[in-house]
């Protein structure tokens, strides 16, 4: 039987699988933002790994279409983008990002979670509710337009050892 090489099997990784973005996927990260942002809004490439290389940085993607970038500084996580191209919008991809940015927070060390969404972002405030994020505060003026951002926050509930 022919052996099977690593490579091989992250070439054949379907493209809604979920990888660790690393920098190198600066330019996917990027394309995959401006789809979902304003011009305003938008994080180019180099902005993209900036967020990375931040302390506490990390995220994931999932390279048909969908990426989070969150960061853990001591027991507090904060989501710093989370965004899904319209074409894959409404097959849980959200939701399948958010659930493990928040795992990967809370196997960091983090005990809650926080951040910002528009007060106008129904979609986005939905994805939240149904995660068990909380408004704690609003911050006036918050985005380049001028929308308010809600604040919101979870906890990150422990997961129960096995056995
Ligand atoms: C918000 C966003 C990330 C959702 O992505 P998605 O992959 O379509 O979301 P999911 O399919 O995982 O949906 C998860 C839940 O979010 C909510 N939701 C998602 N899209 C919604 C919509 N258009 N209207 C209402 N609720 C919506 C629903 O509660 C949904 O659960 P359900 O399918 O059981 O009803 C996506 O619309 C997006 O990228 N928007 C632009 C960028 C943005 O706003 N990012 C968040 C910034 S804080």
């Amino acid at each position: 039987m022919s052996e099977v090489r690593p490579e091989a099997l992250v070439a054949a990784a379907p493209a809604e699988a979920l990888v660790p973005a690393v920098p190198a996927h600066g330019a996917a990260l990027a394309l995959i933002h401006a789809a979902c942002f304003p011009p305003e809004g938008r994080w180019g490439l180099d902005a993209m790994a900036l967020q990375l290389e931040l302390p506490g940085a990390f995220g994931w993607i999932a390279e048909a279409g969908g990426m989070v970038l969150a960061r853990t500084v001591a027991d507090e996580a904060e989501i710093l983008t989370l965004a899904v191209a319209p074409a894959m919008r409404r097959r849980g991809l959200a939701g399948r990002l958010l659930d493990r940015a928040m795992a990967t927070a809370r196997a960091r060390g983090a005990a809650i979670m926080l951040l910002e969404v528009g007060v106008a972002n129904a979609p986005a405030q939905a994805l939240y509710a149904g995660r068990g994020f909380l408004p704690v505060g609003r911050r006036r003026g918050y985005y380049a337009g001028g929308e308010d951002a809600l604040i919101l926050r979870a906890s990150l509930p422990e997961v129960p050892p096995c056995g």
